[in-house]
């Protein structure tokens, strides 16, 4: 689906991403994890269009490709959910699930929003991801955490991104919202979409992800299927950097 190589990033004198190697697949769910530092974020800001890389090449679907801007990135089928989310609290959920394309009915000079189509489309989306909520009317502000992400993921639907980046979505939430998202996480992977998570929480990627892909200072050091590993042993292998036993 996704692949890079030689991916390398310098900040002046920080060598953020020394030359990753990373392959993501098809309908899988792929977790970056390492320590604070290690280039995780780095990483998923060039894969986004966010950054330019120092040096390096990456394709989506076989072909070549250099992301100008995460808008672009969208376009192409590329999603990425930064921890902020980007939403507009003050805005109804409709209103952010449609943001930068939204529907519209009639035509030239009187064209107007189509609002019931985008309230009901995005009561939609928020079904398909087991959403509890389906007023979308309200204003993000009035959602919890939880709740926030799925405004966020179904604006990834919405643009019909087949590739969804997640930068730790649990990070600031309790332990029943986590849930939550790692259900989303969940519906949005039975939906078909590859999902490439990064996260600090072992217990989640044990839960969720299929691979696990390690960084540490820049390097991939560590790439393999989390099947058979618990929580414990993954946290031993991000701190020391490499396979324990
Ligand atoms: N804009 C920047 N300017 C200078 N250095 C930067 C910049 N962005 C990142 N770095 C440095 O690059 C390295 C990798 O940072 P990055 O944010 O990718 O780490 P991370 O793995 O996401 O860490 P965390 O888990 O703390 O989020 C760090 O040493 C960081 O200080
Ligand atoms: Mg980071």
């Amino acid at each position: 689906m996704l692949s890079v190589r030689g991916l390398a990033k310098r900040y002046g004198a920080v060598q953020a991403l020394a030359g990753v190697d990373l392959d993501v697949r098809p309908g899988e769910v792929l977790a970056i994890c390492g320590d604070n530092g290690a280039g995780k974020s780095t990483l998923i800001k060039i894969v986004s269009g966010a950054e330019t890389a120092s040096d390096g090449e990456m394709r989506l679907r076989g072909e070549a490709v250099r992301f100008a801007s995460p808008h672009d990135a969208l376009r192409r089928g590329l999603a990425t959910i930064y921890q902020d989310l980007a939403l507009a609290p003050r805005l109804a959920i409709y209103q952010n699930v449609f943001m930068g394309a939204e529907l519209t009915r009639g035509v030239g000079p009187l064209r107007v929003l189509d609002k019931p189509a985008m309230i009901e489309q995005a009561r939609g989306y928020l079904a398909q991801l087991g959403s509890s909520v389906t007023d979308t009317t309200r204003a993000v502000a009035t959602l919890s955490g939880g709740q926030r992400q799925s405004v966020a993921i179904a604006r990834a639907l919405r643009w019909n991104a087949d590739i969804v980046v997640m930068d730790e979505p649990t990070a600031a939430l309790g332990v029943k919202e986590t849930a939550q998202v790692l259900d989303l996480i969940r519906a949005l992977n039975a939906a078909g979409k590859t999902v490439v998570l990064i996260s600090h929480n072992m217990a989640d990627v044990v839960a969720v992800a299929h691979r696990v892909a390690i960084l540490k200072q820049g390097r991939k050091v560590i790439d393999r299927p989390v099947a058979g590993l618990d929580a414990d042993t993954l946290s031993h292998m991000v701190m020391a950097g490499r396979e324990v036993a």
